[in-house]
């Protein structure tokens, strides 16, 4: 039996693992071992990534016996989780979303993104405070209390659904726990939905209950279920990527000076921070169902694939310098939201986070700096990528 190597599980603060530019220049797509005897095939030049994610051939469906969960023992697919699911489900679930998401709506939200960015910054720096942890203060609960405000999800529960988020997300966890949290957490959803199939207010999880709940378009358990996705999506993602931002902008002070004469600059620095630091770090996974040829590479149905966003994001052949962080840089095309028909829903929601997130905190707070050596961060535990506590100061 082949054994080959496992799949890095560790990663420096800014940077992907190192073995991932060795092999995407000597082997772009090679076999890894994610656990036990699961081997899948690993892809980690840019352009193989793209034809992955669009190819209909690699499916989503993580209820296949063999498909390369993050870990052994995952909860099993559950009504509503559509990310895992491929089309007609797939399709039939999102577009109900699609209305909630779009550019335009989201474009709506800006005024409420930005009230709750700078009442957090408030409150950070209320009585003539001057250090504080960014990530408990900020990072967490601006996506939070966003997502929240979307779904019409009481933000005063905030610390029972992050702890199930936890528990769901956390690559070490226990299998019975993650159920347990999954359960309660269902629970707690089902019960809200069915508050608002009642006494509706202007939010999406009502417009699901009286729109299409009561209509039978979906039943209950899916609208649970795709409610519980976005709210675990739409918090964990931006809310890591905020901390690690900072750190590279203060890591790259010409880049900030150039932030600070320029703000235009703001959303294509967002781009080049997604490419650079893409968190979602365990790879985005996927399942052939027919014999496919990639780049001269057979594989078989059957057999997993781990398309490695984090190495495509920096693949020399697309990105010029790609381990440079340049917000001047055009990063269209990254991979960081994915790409293809389950590239990520909320894109316009993180972008618009990031963007006023970080622009206000930066603006606000120019004396901004870390007050711990960023390789004494603890690491987060999930298939985000991040950092558990971020000690700053200003003064
Ligand atoms: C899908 C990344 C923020 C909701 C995805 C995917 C990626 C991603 C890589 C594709 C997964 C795949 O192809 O299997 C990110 C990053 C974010 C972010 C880096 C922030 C910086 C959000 C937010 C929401 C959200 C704010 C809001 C609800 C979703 C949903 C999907 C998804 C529902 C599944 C889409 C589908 O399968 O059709 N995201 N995301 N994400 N994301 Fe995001």
């Amino acid at each position: 039996m082949t054994i080959h190597p496992p799949l890095p599980t560790i990663r420096p603060l800014l940077d992907p693992a190192p073995e991932y530019a060795k092999w995407q220049s000597e082997e772009p797509i090679r076999r890894v071992t994610i656990w036990g005897d699961n081997s899948p095939w690993l892809i980690t030049g840019h352009e193989d990534a793209r034809t992955v994610l669009a190819d209909p051939r690699f499916s989503a469906d993580a209820g296949h016996p063999d498909f390369p969960h993050t870990r052994p023992g995952a909860p099993p697919q559950a009504p509503g989780l559509f990310h895992q699911m491929d089309p007609p489900d797939h399709t039939r679930l999102r577009r109900m979303l699609i209305p909630d998401f779009t550019f335009r709506r989201i474009e709506q939200m800006e005024g409420a993104i930005q009230r709750i960015c700078d009442d957090l910054l408030d409150a950070m720096t209320a009585g003539g405070a001057t250090e504080a942890d960014l990530v408990a203060s900020y990072a967490l609960p601006l996506p939070t209390l966003a997502i929240c405000d979307l779904l019409g999800v009481p933000y005063e529960d905030h610390g029972f659904f992050r702890e199930k988020s936890n528990a769901l997300t956390s690559v070490a966890g226990d299998p019975a726990e993650a159920m347990n949290a999954r359960m309660a957490l269902y629970g707690y959803l089902r019960a809200l939905i069915e508050r608002r199939a009642q006494d509706p207010a202007d939010d999406l999880i009502s417009r699901l209950a009286v729109e299409r709940v009561a209509t039978g378009e979906v039943t209950l358990d899916e609208a649970t279920g795709m409610v519980s996705l976005l709210l675990l999506a739409g918090h964990e993602t931006t809310a890591n990527m905020v901390p690690l931002a900072v750190i590279a902008l203060l890591h790259n002070p010409a880049q900030l000076d150039a932030l600070r004469a320029d703000a235009s600059l703001w959303p294509g620095a967002v781009e080049e921070l997604l490419r650079h630091l893409t968190v979602i770090h365990s790879g985005i996974r996927r399942i052939a169902t027919q014999d496919v040829e990639l780049s001269g590479v057979r594989i078989r149905a059957g057999e997993g694939v781990v398309v490695a966003s984090q190495s495509a994001n920096r693949d020399p052949s697309r990105y010029a310098r790609p381990d440079d962080l340049d917000v001047h840089r055009d990063a269209a095309g990254h991979l960081a939201f994915g790409h293809g028909p389950h590239q990520c829903l909320g894109q316009s929601l993180a972008r618009a986070e990031l963007r006023l997130g970080l622009a206000t905190l930066f603006r606000r707070l120019p004396t901004l700096h870390l007050t711990a050596p960023p390789d004494s961060l603890a690491l987060s535990t999930s298939t985000v990528h991040g950092v558990r506590s971020l000690p700053v100061a200003w003064r």
